[in-house]
């Protein structure tokens, strides 16, 4: 299959639609990351997203709507503290996890009760989903595991052939996938960080909490028990106070004959100044827009990411630490 990449406008918009009508899976930019999307009442569609990403089939999809969308076609809300949620931080980067009226297929939600939903921000996006008015089922549009998109490009790498459409929207400005909150009991419950913070949600709704996932557990959201969003180079990770380490570990790599890349914060700029580097940039929302987009460009260009923990993990650092675990594991 020929795998083509349009600048998203009327046009393209067009063309993604009549292929989502006829079952076929179409990547989509929003604000986050890339998505893989497919009407999510179509179980033929939602089906390809699995083996196409090579995803394990029991990891529920995200719904996708629009900003005007009523969201009590698809769920339940029960709790009045969700309206101040949708209302404080829709459209934008949370997705909120509610009892299915099972309007969206089995497979999407991988024979589950609750529902993901979320409304993305990108013009683009909101004008695809505006235009077929149901929601769209999407991952990120990476091979599983692998680091998730942020650019047209990184789709292309990931999916040439096995898709026909690549929708370009531009860079996407947030960089690391939604918060995923479960709305379904009387507090708000945390199941992946994301740039709506656990301070965020809590100045709303009074109360958050972070789901602790322990060995054993019954996952709630199964997406998080996955190693993910790995480049295809090695990857370690060191804390913020372990300069020193992190340049032994340098120069063994290059004793060793292979290219290492540093990854940090422009800040260290200065202490690995004659070294090869990935700068993230300063402010932890830079941070977390630069992350996947400097992971894809290092696994072209290097053997080992030498990667450099955030000084702390609280509000959006919290997403990009848990990131940074994973892909460096
Ligand atoms: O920003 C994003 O959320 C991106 C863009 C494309 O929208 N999407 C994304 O999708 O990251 P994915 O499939 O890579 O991650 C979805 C996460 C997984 O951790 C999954 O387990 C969780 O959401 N999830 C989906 N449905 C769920 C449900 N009903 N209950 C609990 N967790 C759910
Ligand atoms: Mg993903």
């Amino acid at each position: 299959m020929q795998t083509e990449i349009l600048k998203i406008d009327q046009n393209s918009i067009e063309k993604a639609v009549s292929l989502l009508l006829n079952s076929s899976v179409v990547a989509i930019p929003t604000e986050t990351v890339y998505g893989l999307g497919a009407v999510g009442t179509d179980s033929v569609a939602v089906k390809k997203i699995f083996e196409v990403k090579g995803r394990p089939s029991d990891n529920p999809l995200i719904a996708h709507v629009h900003k005007n969308y009523d969201l009590n076609k698809l769920a339940e809300i029960k709790h009045d503290y969700v309206y101040k949620l949708i209302e404080k931080f829709m459209p934008g980067p949370l997705t909120l996890v509610l009892d299915s009226k099972g309007v969206v297929c089995k497979e999407a939600v991988c024979g589950g009760s609750t529902i993901a939903i979320r409304m993305p921000k990108h013009d683009g996006c909101q004008q695809l989903l505006a235009k077929i008015d149901m929601p769209i089922v999407a991952p990120s549009a990476n091979v599983s595991k692998h680091t998730s998109p942020v650019k047209a490009i990184h789709v292309f790498n990931d999916l040439n052939g096995k898709i026909p459409l690549i929708l370009d929207g531009g860079k996407s400005q947030g960089g690391i996938e939604s918060t995923v909150l479960d709305v379904t009991e009387k507090v708000p419950r945390i199941l992946r960080a994301g740039l709506i913070t656990k301070e965020m949600i809590t100045s709303v709704c009074g109360a958050c909490e972070i789901a602790e996932h322990k060995e054993g557990d019954r996952v709630k959201s199964p997406g998080v028990k996955y190693r993910h969003y790995r480049p295809k180079c090695d990857a370690v990770l060191f804390e913020n106070d372990q300069t020193l380490e992190v340049i032994e570990h340098y120069e063994k790599a290059l004793k060793e004959g292979k290219r290492p890349y540093i990854m940090c914060q422009s800040q260290f700029e200065q202490i690995f100044n004659d070294k090869n580097l990935l700068l993230l940039g300063d402010t932890p929302e830079e941070i977390a827009s630069n992350l996947y987009d400097k992971l894809l460009e290092g696994e072209k260009v290097a053997d080992v990411i030498i990667a450099v923990a955030m000084p702390n993990e609280n509000g959006v650092f919290a997403g990009v630490m848990n990131r940074l675990r994973k892909s460096c594991g």
